[in-house]
């Protein structure tokens, strides 16, 4: 099969990248980059003309992990969020239709308003902020199309080059000092899960040729408070934690509070599937 791989320098699509790469040996698979080059991704702006590499291969799958992710930057400059989350979506479908493509979107829990999750997918959709808008928008333009496959994620941690995700940045820095001190919302819950997992469930639901929307999650239920005590627990209580509320954040966008998301259709499709959680990926670093 012929993959392209939208956004392979980010933390999904790069794991999506390794995960193809190694499952789907007798293919293609192609990965992008935007703004951060890699030596194993080529250049592509959705909105801007389509590269020789991408235009000269009939896809059968287009898996778009790209969107401007930092939630406050889309309360800022909703312009810009609009720009890299939603057109570049529609462009991509556009691509998707002239390949006769499967078109995979990743998505998020901010699509529900974090009064009640974790959420399932037949939960009703009510985003905060710009980002989960402008998430829930593209996800509605997928929807148009007949082969599509959404995956909601929240809280994605795992190997990355840039280890710009939360459990890597913090791991980072406590590997470097002698203690940390971290100011954390002891309020916004979530379910963490790993992009090798992430990555994984996506290979075998394209393989399968399903459609519609899974909520991709492990077991863990946790708020960033707990989530730094479980690396404290591996790291000597280098992490000096102050729990806050998140209204005394002051953020540019709201957050959903009792957010994550509930795997279990997924699960029943694929019960012998085990998605690992945060101590797994702890006790390995
Ligand atoms: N990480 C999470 O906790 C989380 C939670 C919920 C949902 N999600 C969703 O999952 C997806 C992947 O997240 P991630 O954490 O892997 O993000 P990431 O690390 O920021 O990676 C995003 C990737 O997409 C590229 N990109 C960004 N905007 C693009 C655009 N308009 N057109 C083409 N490429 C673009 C980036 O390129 P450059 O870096 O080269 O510029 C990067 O390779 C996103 O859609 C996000 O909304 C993530």
């Amino acid at each position: 099969m012929k993959v392209l791989i939208i956004g392979a320098s980010g933390l999904v699509g790069s794991n999506l990248y390794q995960v193809f790469g190694q499952n789907n040996k007798d293919g293609i698979n192609l990965g992008t980059h935007l703004s951060y080059s890699t030596n194993y991704s080529v250049y592509f702006d959705p909105l801007k003309e389509v590269p020789i590499e991408i235009s000269k291969e009939k896809w059968d799958v287009i898996i778009h992990t790209g969107a401007l992710t930092n939630v406050d930057q889309c309360e800022t400059e909703q312009d810009l969020s609009y720009q890299l989350t939603v057109a570049s979506t529609q462009m991509l479908l556009l691509l998707a239709k002239n390949n006769n493509s499967k078109f995979v979107y990743l998505s998020t829990d901010y699509v529900f308003d974090g009064e009640n999750g974790p959420y399932a997918e037949t939960d009703k959709v009510e985003p905060l902020n710009v980002y989960g808008k402008h998430k829930l928008e593209s996800e509605e333009i997928v929807s148009t199309y007949p082969d599509h496959l959404i995956l909601r994620i929240t809280n994605v941690y795992g190997d990355e080059i840039r280890n710009k995700n939360f459990i890597a940045r913090i791991l980072d820095a406590v590997k470097q000092k002698d203690f940390v001190e971290i100011k954390a919302p002891v309020d916004q819950l979530a379910t963490p899960v790993n992009a090798a997992d992430v990555a994984k469930a996506i290979y075998l639901l394209v393989q399968d040729n399903k459609t519609g929307i899974y909520h991709l999650a492990s077991t863990d239920y946790l708020s960033r408070v707990q989530l730094l005590q479980r690396i404290n627990a591996y790291h000597a209580n280098k992490v000096k934690i102050i729990p806050v509320k998140t209204a005394s954040l002051n953020q540019a966008a709201l957050r959903p509070l009792r957010g994550g998301l509930i795997a279990a259709k997924f699960a029943s499709e694929y019960p012998d599937f085990i998605f690992s959680n945060v101590d797994d990926y702890l006790k390995k670093q």
